[in-house]
């Protein structure tokens, strides 16, 4: 498939690009900093695009069968609209191209049945900014969810746990409720979006990677 990758040249999404030129696909890779991104191989190419700037998003995103998401941003105090702008413009985009098919990843811990006993205990325990920060982006990813959820296309929801590095690929489970200490190793997560994107296992549903 021809797929078009937003934050590709992020942890999560350099894991994703490797994975789908190995399972055969091709890749556009967009990034603001393009000169940073590693591949060179006939099966990549990269495009400089700020994902909050919808004629740059319908430019990179027209031509592909499938856009798959990893955009995020760092904890911040002020109103945080990254994820939720981005996700916005390249629903328009898709539409636009006559696109089906989109993956985002998004969040473990956005709806309170996420959180474990435990795992509220210790966000109480956090200092105020640092909860504040939190919510910020959780918000916007809230947000970006909601615009996702009501695309009219055919999407899936990734909610990997806090990110930690694994050098293979796990037996990473994928399920409808939250693991109880969600945890998710980025291998894992490339993995599931490249097989998600070429075998349409979750239409339309928000599942748990962990
Ligand atoms: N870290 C965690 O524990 C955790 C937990 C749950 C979910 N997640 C989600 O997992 C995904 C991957 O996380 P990660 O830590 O591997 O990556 P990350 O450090 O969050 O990087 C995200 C990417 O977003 C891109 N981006 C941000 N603003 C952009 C803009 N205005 N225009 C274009 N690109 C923009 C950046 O691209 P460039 O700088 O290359 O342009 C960057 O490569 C993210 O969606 C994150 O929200 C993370």
């Amino acid at each position: 498939m021809k797929l078009v990758v937003f934050g590709a040249n992020s942890p999560t999404g350099r894991l994703v690009t490797a994975m789908a030129m190995s399972a055969g696909h091709t890749v556009t890779a967009i990034t603001r900093r393009p000169a940073d991104f590693p591949f060179c191989d006939h099966r990549v190419q990269t495009a400089a695009a700020d994902v909050m700037d919808a004629d740059a998003v319908d430019w990179v995103t027209g031509g592909h069968e499938a856009v798959v998401s990893v955009i995020g941003v760092p904890p911040s105090v002020r109103p945080v609209t990254v994820c939720s702008q981005a996700t916005y413009n390249i629903v328009k985009a898709m539409i636009g191209h006559g696109m089906r098919r989109l993956l985002c990843v998004a969040s473990a811990g956005l709806d309170a049945a996420d959180l474990s006993r435990a795992g509220l205990m210790r966000q109480r325990a956090i200092r105020p900014v640092v909860l504040a920060s939190g919510r910020a982006v959780q918000r916007d990813v809230r947000r970006m969810e909601d615009i996702v959820r009501e695309s009219g296309l055919d999407w899936t929801l990734l909610r990997p746990g806090r990110l930690i590095t694994g050098r293979d690929v796990s037996d990473y489970r994928i399920t409808a409720l939250p693991a109880s200490r969600p945890l998710t190793s980025r291998t894992d997560i490339a993995h599931a979006l490249v097989h998600e994107v070429a075998h349409g296992e979750h239409l339309g549903e928000t599942v748990y990677v962990s």
